[in-house]
């Protein structure tokens, strides 16, 4: 689960609205002459006093005169941003999301406004931008509250970073652009390339921007010429390191290599090294739980071994706070440390719904198939709805406020956990994987008995490139340090009957996969051209098969409502400031607010609505105590629908010329019943909540249908996501080397065209079950691990015999005295 906003200031001031819709949704521009320049602008903003940002947010475009016909190159942008006395930065996305867009990010510094070109492959610190685009100022002001910017954006609407390319087109008449506002001022101000930033902590989202012709002005080329100013800059020079590795120590050799440490990782590494086996567990990120040896946290945490990813109360944090966590190689929120999801998620923790595997999966991973996986499961993580130690909830009004209503308007009250099934019209308080007041979940289970044992290794800081292979037999893995202490080198499986398992998730699996020659072909292509071409695996040896095709996340739709009940609580001050008691009961026994999980989620609700089409499609909806939009946080539920089970909308994930991975086609809403089943959901949730005196939508309000809220909310991964990202190494049983095929491993979870790699993470997933998916990936891993354990290791062919081709399912190794040798595409032989 995710949320949209740090609401800056508990509960601001009535808002007067400039502009009277939700940031997220489509909006019209006012027409605004800036009086100091006389330049006529298209703007949008968030007037001061309103919830989202404080001090306001404005930004202004005008274009060429014939911009709303032919695609302008350029644009003379405003904005207008709080800083008080010089502190702070504001920025727009011209492409919407904070990845993969042009940024451009601006503050005052003395009595200059700087500004900055930036570019983001992950949710991370954004890079400088490499592209030919160029800002030149018109004017600028600055007080005590807030600066003004008039600047010329040139070569700004279509930009290409790395090789990998977008961009704005204006004859469409609509823009999605992005927002962002943050108080502290940038390290290294004077030097735009070296800037240094926190993450913004003011606010930020993204709104559809509709253009109209006051936008387009015959003035342009006059304006555009009065931009003649550029700030002067101070660099101190360069202080980029280079990230020192360790060399692969010698004659080590592994039976069992898995590769990320996340919800498909820690299970299979704990159950494969429980069989006896030589495992070695490689991730990429550091540590995070304080049991595993993490060390990040407030300073309120320091000395009692725990860290952020410990307290449930601040697993927001990830949304505040991203930086160093994050992968920075996918433009979707994902965690890059040790525990993967398990470590930044919300640990929301759901018994499988049988009707998820018997709907998604085939034969072999039934719900009968993998009940007795998910018995293992929950006996060893159970859960719990009561996370604080003492039994309590605490802050229920807004959960008794909700389920009230449900239950008033039929709606039935069950324990999810011990209910699995019962997902038509049912509540429930929200389970968690928690334990002990702590995070729990795998992290706290699977890795701690694999540490255990002497036969099990894990290397952090250390990220996989490849795997290395001959034809279908991998022989190791390549790997590199992502940050110091990592290893380098290659390092190799044991002889015919070792292993690799890639758990890198749904985006880190794929790319190996293109990186290891298996995938599409346009996207080898792409690896070939890259940084990664000249030591990639021959083109002879490429395996095809639809990687990074079938991308599913559950479409979030976001309601609001407001009852004079609800109490707020504030999650994220308690990063900085917790409350005295509420911090002691937490570190002396565990229990009170911070052993629940910001923002005080729940109920959770559930329903299952039939399409036009058949198809009964699931619907989980997720209550938290927080505004979003311009609801402020106070009073404010913000319950979001997430569109599960029986959506068939899919899109897919590839890969950048700069190795980074994206969602070049959003997997939302491209089916009509899809659409339908969100609008359903929603006028059914009204109508269940009728009955509740004093509660009021905001989001949609009474004026507005939930068809229209639907059909003018903005379809952006940055607005609609759920972080529950699977698909992309889809399992099944048409083989997808050959024509129409849509699988990427088998029924044993492996690759087909390799005899012994696999993969087990969420990327197998043929679609998005019911829930939030963590503990059905450890599921699945648990039932693929007894599943590998059970192959026969490959036997070698003989001499002359097939050992390779399009549709060979067997052994690509060779007798001693021949070697697999590459014939055609169909067949490759032991000579
Ligand atoms: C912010 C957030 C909140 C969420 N909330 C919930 C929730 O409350 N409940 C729930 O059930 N689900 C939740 N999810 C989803 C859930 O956590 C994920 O679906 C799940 O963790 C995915 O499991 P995975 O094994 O596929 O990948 P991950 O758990 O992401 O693990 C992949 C691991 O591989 C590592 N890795 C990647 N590339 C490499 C490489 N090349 N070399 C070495 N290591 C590599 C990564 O660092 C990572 O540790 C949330 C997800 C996010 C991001
Ligand atoms: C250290 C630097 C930064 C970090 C760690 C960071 C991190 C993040 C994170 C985690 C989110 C998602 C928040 C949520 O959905 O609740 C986000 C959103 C956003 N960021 Fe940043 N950011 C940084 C810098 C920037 C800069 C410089 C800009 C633009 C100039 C920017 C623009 C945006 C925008 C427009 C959004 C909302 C749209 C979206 O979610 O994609 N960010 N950022
Ligand atoms: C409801 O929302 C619409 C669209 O956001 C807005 O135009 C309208 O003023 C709102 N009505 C009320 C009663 O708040
Ligand atoms: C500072 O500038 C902002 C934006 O132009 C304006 O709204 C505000 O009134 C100004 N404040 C002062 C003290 O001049
Ligand atoms: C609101 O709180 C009051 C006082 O505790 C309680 O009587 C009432 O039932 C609550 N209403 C709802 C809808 O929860
Ligand atoms: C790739 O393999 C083919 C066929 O074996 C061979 O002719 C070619 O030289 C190889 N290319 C490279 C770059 O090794
Ligand atoms: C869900 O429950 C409602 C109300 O009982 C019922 O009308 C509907 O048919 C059920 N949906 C499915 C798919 O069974
Ligand atoms: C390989 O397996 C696929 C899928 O099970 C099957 O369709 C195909 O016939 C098999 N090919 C061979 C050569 O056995």
């Amino acid at each position: 689960m995710r949320t949209t906003t740090r609401l800056a200031g508990a509960l601001a001031a009535a808002a007067s609205f400039l502009f009277p819709t939700a940031l997220a949704q489509n909006n019209a521009a006012v027409t605004f002459t800036d009086p100091g320049t006389g330049i006529v602008f298209n703007s949008w903003g968030i007037a001061n006093g309103a919830a989202q940002t404080q001090g306001g947010y404005t930004f202004g475009m005008a274009l060429p005169s014939n911009a709303l016909s032919t695609d302008a190159t350029e644009f003379i942008g405003y904005l207008q941003c709080a800083a008080k006395d010089n502190k702070g930065w504001c920025g727009v996305s011209l492409g919407g999301p904070m990845t993969n867009s042009l940024l451009v990010a601006a503050w005052p510094n003395e009595d200059n406004i700087y500004t900055s070109l930036r570019y983001a492959t992950g949710y991370a610190m954004p890079d400088p931008y490499t592209g030919d685009a160029k800002i030149t100022q018109v004017s600028s002001t600055i007080n005590s509250t807030h600066f003004t910017l008039v600047f010329r954006c040139q070569n700004c609407l279509k930009w290409n970073q790395a090789g990998t390319s977008g961009g704005a087109s204006t004859s469409a008449g609509f823009l999605v652009l992005g927002w962002v506002q943050a108080f502290p001022s940038p390290g290294n101000p004077t030097c735009p390339s070296q800037i240094t930033l926190e993450q913004h902590d003011n606010g930020m989202g993204i709104w559809g921007a509709v253009l109209d012709s006051n936008v387009a002005n015959p003035s342009y080329t006059a304006w555009a010429a009065k931009a003649t100013k550029t700030v002067a800059e101070t660099c101190a020079g360069p202080t980029e390191t280079a990230i020192v590795g360790v060399p692969v120590p010698t004659g080590t050799v592994f039976d069992y290599v898995v590769v990320g440490g996340g919800a498909g990782g820690l299970p299979m590494a704990d159950k494969l090294s429980e069989s006896g086996k030589k495992v070695l567990l490689i991730e990429k990120g550091f540590a995070s739980t304080g049991e595993h040896g993490g060390t990040l946290g407030p300073s309120w945490l320091s000395g009692t071994g725990l860290t952020r990813f410990d307290v449930p109360g601040l697993c927001n944090q990830i949304w505040v706070d991203s930086k160093g966590i994050a992968c920075t190689d996918t433009d979707q929120m994902a965690g890059c440390v040790l525990g993967g999801g398990t470590a930044v998620n919300a640990g929301l923790w759901f018994k499988p719904y049988s009707l998820d595997w018997d709907y998604l999966f085939p034969a072999g991973w039934k719900y009968n198939d993998i009940a007795a996986a998910a018995g293992r499961v929950f006996s060893r993580i159970p859960g719990t709805d009561t996370p604080s130690t003492d039994g309590k909830r605490y802050y229920q009004q807004g959960f008794d406020v909700l389920s009230s209503g449900l239950a008033g308007g039929g709606w039935g009250k069950v324990t999810a956990n011990s209910s699995p099934n019962q997902k038509n019209r049912t509540y429930s308080a929200a389970p968690f994987m928690y334990s002990g007041g702590q995070r729990g979940g795998p992290l706290a289970t699977y890795l701690t008995s694999a540490k255990r044992r002497a036969n099990f290794n894990l290397w952090l800081n250390t990220a996989v490139k490849r795997v290395i292979r001959d034809g279908g037999h991998i022989t190791g893995v390549e790997v590199e340090p992502f940050r110091n202490g990592g290893y380098q080198g290659i390092v190799p499986v044991t002889a015919t009957a070792g292993r690799v398992v890639l758990s890198a998730g749904t985006f880190g699996t794929a790319k190996i996969l293109m990186r290891s020659g298996i995938g599409p072909t346009d996207q080898l292509e792409i690896v070939k051209a890259s940084a990664d071409g000249p030591t990639m695996i021959n083109s002879t040896a490429w395996i095809p098969s639809p990687v990074g095709y079938n991308l599913d996340d559950h479409l979030n739709t976001d309601t609001v409502i407001t009852h004079p009940n609800v109490s707020f609580y504030d999650f994220y001050e308690a990063w900085d400031a917790p409350i005295e008691g509420d911090k002691t009961s937490y570190l002396s026994k565990r229990s009170g607010i911070l052993a629940q999980a910001a923002p005080n989620i729940g109920p959770m609700f559930w329903e299952e609505i039939k399409g036009a089409d058949g198809i009964v499609r699931q619907l989980q909806w997720t209550a938290r105590v927080e505004g979003s939009f311009d609801t402020p946080n106070g009073k404010a539920m913000t319950m979001s629908q997430y569109l599960g089970r029986g959506a068939t909308s899919r899109g897919r994930m590839t890969i950048t010329p700069a190795l980074s991975t994206i969602v070049s086609d959003v997997p939302y809403l491209k089916d009509p019943n899809d659409k339908e089943a969100v609008i359903q959901g929603i006028v059914n949730l009204q109508n269940a909540l009728k009955k509740v005196t004093g509660l009021v939508w905001t989001y949609p309000n009474s004026t507005t249908t939930a068809r229209n809220y639907v059909n003018d909310m903005v379809v952006s991964p940055s607005n609609r996501r759920s972080n529950h990202w699977m698909g992309t190494s889809k399992l099944g049983t048409d083989d997808g080397r050959l024509n129409g095929g849509t699988a990427v491993v088998d029924l044993n979870t492996k690759v087909y065209g390799t005899d012994n790699l696999f993969v087990v993470d969420a990327s197998i997933f043929p679609g998005v079950p019911t829930t939030n998916p963590s503990a059905y990936i450890v599921t699945a891993a648990e039932h693929a691990a007894q599943k590998i354990l059970a192959l026969a290791a490959p036997v070698r062919n003989a001499k002359w015999a097939q050992c390779g081709g399009r549709n060979w399912n067997g052994s690509f190794l060779c007798a001693a005295g021949s070697t697999c040798q590459y014939q055609n595409d169909w067949y490759s032989q032991c000579l």
